[in-house]
């Protein structure tokens, strides 16, 4: 019978990605899936630490395979791969006190997780450690397991030269390296003859793209030649960094016809002084001229953002900043944050975390209601109105519902079958909530 491997992915789309990877490999050398870990020879536990309750999973994580262990009596070879493992090395072990991990695999070393696997499965193998930092970002096509029916996550750029003072993706990520222009539209080709539509690129800071081979080969242009690609209907990026949102990128989104009419775009205060302490290079003022220029040249334009509260020094003054800026902008989704401090980053290096836990919860509940209640009302100004949808999965809360987002990425339930996933539809739309709409399809206008 063929080794079965389960993979447990925590993070962010890079996460789920490098996840796609190691299942693919995993695959080539003769292994199969399996949803139970108590079934799995090989558990693969990849890890996010972006903030420290991420990385406290995994200490839960471990513990209960060691009470796995204990009470049947087995359990599977056990490899920390993700940012935690390229965070902690050959720490992992000590924290653990040696138990239960059998393999740390950094996030540069994806490709040898076979090797290791093998390596580990055997009787008298000692634990070992892949952490070295690796230039080379090529990565075989068509290996990747995609876990999406309708999405392809293709990476263009890997690793960060940022250094924001509280970001440890730096560290767990490297140094920032991009991808060929002629492996990525490979990828991305690929990923389209498998039946995949929408294309997500990935990159820490996606819009900093530029050839290696050819400086004014950047991003603007990377979009264009992927729209070019028959097959791919809808193209979506993240994270683009505010500085790097000129007139060309602007114009890109704008003009080319698959590229989503949403830009998330993390913004993470809304005070200058804060931005400043966050080493953010751009200012709230900067940021508002932005989103003008956006939604001007894009009148539909929805745009989203991360936003942290509580980082060191952030006052009252401060705080009220961020919410002024929220009002203002009425992002149409947001991702936000407590901050907590990480290891390896100038904040934690400099900076006092001075905001009490429980004034952070204070804030950030506030900060959510408000967010909550801008997109219930932007759900609202939606009743009424037909919006083109792609179909991307049965609803999670109904099995009769599909679920789709429309371009501006708002999540749109409606009654259908399993079997339309994939496909476009008109859906009118009856009821608003904070998080999704309601409504019904058009089957004579589907595509
Ligand atoms: N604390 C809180 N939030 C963080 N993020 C990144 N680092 C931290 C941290 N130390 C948030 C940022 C980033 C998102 C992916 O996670 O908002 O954009």
């Amino acid at each position: 019978m063929a080794p079965r491997y389960l993979i447990e992915t925590a993070g962010c789309q890079m996460n789920v990605h490098d996840s796609e990877r190691m299942a693919g490999l995993l695959e080539q050398a003769g292994y199969e899936s399996t949803p139970d870990a108590g079934d799995a020879d090989i558990l693969v536990v990849n890890t996010c630490s972006i903030r420290e309750r991420a990385e406290d999973k995994l200490y839960t994580r471990l513990g209960e395979l060691r009470v796995m262990e204990e009470e049947a009596g087995s359990r599977p070879i056990v490899v920390v791969a993700g940012c935690v493992a390229q965070q902690e090395g050959a720490a992992l072990f000590k924290n653990t006190n040696g138990h239960v991990i059998d393999v740390v695999l950094g996030t540069q070393q994806v490709k040898m997780l076979p090797a290791l696997a093998i390596q580990a499965s055997r009787l008298s193998a000692v634990p070992s450690v892949a952490i070295d930092p690796w230039d080379d970002v090529s990565f075989p096509l068509g290996v990747a397991r995609r876990s999406d029916p309708v999405r392809a996550y293709v990476t263009i750029i890997e690793g960060c030269n940022d250094h924001c003072a509280f970001c440890v993706v730096p560290h767990t990520r490297g140094a920032e390296r991009m991808r060929l222009p002629q492996d990525i539209l490979d990828e991305v080709r690929e990923a389209v003859d498998s039946g995949r539509k929408e294309i997500h690129l990935l990159g820490q800071i996606v819009n900093h793209y530029q050839s290696r081979e050819d400086p004014s080969y950047d991003f603007s242009r990377l979009l264009e030649a992927v729209n070019a690609i028959p097959g791919v209907a809808r193209i979506r990026f993240a994270s683009p960094h505010p500085r790097h949102t000129g007139s060309r990128l602007i114009a890109a989104i704008r003009d080319l016809e698959a590229v989503c009419k949403h830009v998330h775009l993390p913004v993470q205060s809304g005070s200058t002084a804060v931005l400043k302490a966050m080493r953010r290079r751009h200012s709230r003022e900067d940021y508002l001229r932005l989103v003008d220029n956006l939604r001007q040249a894009i009148p539909n334009v929805t745009l989203s953002t991360d936003m942290i509260v509580g980082f060191p020094g952030e006052t009252e003054d401060d705080f009220n900043e961020t919410l002024s800026l929220t009002r203002e902008v009425r992002f149409s989704s947001m991702f936000s944050f407590k901050y907590s401090i990480r290891p390896h980053t100038t904040a934690a290096r400099d900076l006092r975390d001075s905001v009490e836990e429980e004034e952070k919860t204070t804030r950030i509940v506030e900060l959510q209601a408000l967010q909550r209640d801008i997109q219930n009302h932007l759900h609202e100004d939606m009743v009424g109105a037909t919006v083109e949808v792609l179909i991307d999965a049965v609803s999670r809360r109904r099995r009769t519902e599909l679920s789709g987002r429309t371009s501006g990425n708002t999540v749109v339930n409606f009654p259908g079958r399993e079997d339309r996933i994939g496909e476009f539809a008109q859906v009118n739309v009856k009821r608003a909530g904070p998080y999704s709409v309601w409504g019904e399809a058009h089957d004579e206008l589907v595509e």
